[in-house]
């Protein structure tokens, strides 16, 4: 099988450690190694090891030279809405007139907005407008990306948007991971009579939860549970439901408000709990107490404006596992740009630059239940890296928004490369 041999890199940051979310003292070293090279043969990782053992070892090898950058894992976006129709550009003067997230929502605006907008759109068109997307996440250093569906919400357009994943994940060398978004909101012709929202939850279960299990078209379902939303209780029945269809489960949790969604998400073993900006210290003792990854989603609060940011360190205090997610969305995040979320989790979240990278790679990778796959720079681990124009890790959130990621690759592919 052809080898490569990733070279010249003035950094490899390994993540390198089990294959399973990391926590307590597992969180701390993310294994920066200086002189050394990645040796790759076909989809996976063969060797770590120093430059000149490895030259020496593997003559044969296609040399990639890494220009004296600091080589990573793949970023893991375990986190976006890809599939969506229109920009929501106007949302953002309106928050800055005063307005809140949830009263434009209930102006009919917000993923209102969104799923009026989708509907029109046929799968081709949906098809074309990801495409470019995912290549931009892809430029930033993501080679492992879960999309959901959520903007549909009849089980035709949610279903459409999932064979727009499935499309992608055939088009493209990153790893896609599909989520079903069904309960992403109660649509507008069920908030109203005749119709009711008991309706359309019976939608999920009897309709869409058979069709995306008979086509194989989701590996997560995932819900918006939260005050104004989901409640608790029709979380549960929805997810439980999910589950019966052989779905993983993921929660939009504790967003804005708590609202028992992190307990929820413990209870019912969900893979993760994302958001959580609102978790109450309640939430905080479960999910330390439950294999459920916290996945923190700080550009969310950033771009909305808000202040309160998720309690990361008492999160890790209490022996939560944690992750990081760009939530590409819309609405509340349209930015495919991994590493300022690296920035604003050291600045915002307090985190070292170690645990952000290990919350970035082997964690994100844990949230979809793929730590022993991707997340790591180790031997048997998918050929997945990240190459960056920096010469210390440190710089990777130090430089903030800026452009610095010089390739990637998903499984020894390039997903992304720069001359
Ligand atoms: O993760 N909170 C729910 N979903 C998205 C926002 C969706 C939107 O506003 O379009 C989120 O923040
Ligand atoms: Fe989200």
């Amino acid at each position: 099988m052809p080898q490569s041999l990733f070279f010249n890199a003035a950094q490899v940051v390994t993540c390198a450690g089990p294959g399973r979310a990391r926590r307590g003292v597992e969180f701390r070293d993310a294994g920066v190694l200086s002189g050394h090279a990645v040796l790759v043969e076909g989809d996976r990782i063969v060797a770590v090891a120093p430059q000149d053992a490895l030259e020496r070892a593997s003559p044969q090898a296609e040399r990639i030279d890494c220009r004296g950058g600091v080589l990573t894992p793949g970023l893991v976006d375990s986190h976006t809405h890809g599939i969506f129709g229109k920009p929501r550009h106007e949302e953002q003067e309106l928050r800055a007139s005063g307005l809140g997230y949830m009263d434009i929502a209930k102006q009919g605006g917000g993923i209102h907005s969104s799923v009026r907008d989708l509907r029109t759109r046929s799968e081709d068109d949906l098809f074309a407008l990801a495409l470019p997307r995912l290549r931009r996440l892809a430029a930033h250093g993501t080679t492992t990306v879960e999309v959901k569906s959520g903007y549909g919400l009849s089980v035709e357009a949610e279903i459409r948007s999932l064979r727009v994943i499935r499309r992608l994940q055939d088009a493209l060398p990153m790893r896609i991971v599909p989520t079903f978004l069904g309960a992403h909101e109660i649509p507008r012709e069920f908030r109203a009579a005749p119709r009711t929202r008991e309706e359309y939850i019976a939608l999920i279960v009897h309709e869409m939860l058979p069709l995306v299990q008979a086509e194989g078209l989701a590996r997560f379902a995932d819900i918006f549970c939260e005050p104004g939303v989901y409640t608790v209780r029709e979380s549960r029945h929805i997810l439980t439901a999910a589950r019966a269809h052989g779905l993983l489960i993921k929660l939009h949790a504790d967003e804005l408000e708590p609202g028992g969604a992190a307990e929820l998400a413990a209870e019912l073993g969900a893979t993760s709990a994302d958001h959580l900006a609102a978790i109450s210290d309640d939430g905080i003792a479960a999910l330390a107490a439950s294999p459920t990854v916290a996945t923190l989603l700080p550009g969310t609060m950033l771009f909305l404006g808000r202040q309160q940011q998720a309690p990361a360190r008492a999160l890790l205090n209490a022996g939560a596992a944690i992750a990081l997610a760009t939530d590409f969305n819309p609405g509340t995040s349209p930015t495919v740009n991994f590493p300022l979320m690296l920035t604003l989790a050291v600045s915002q979240l307090k985190l070292s630059v170690a645990e952000a990278m290990l919350a970035a790679t082997v964690n994100g990778a844990a949230a979809l239940g793929l730590a022993a796959e991707t997340g790591q720079l180790a031997p048997g681990y998918a050929a997945d890296l990240a190459l960056f124009e920096i010469e210390d890790i440190r710089e990777l959130p130090y430089w903030y928004g800026d452009h610095r990621c010089l390739a990637s690759w998903s499984r020894g592919r390039a997903c992304h490369l720069t001359s």
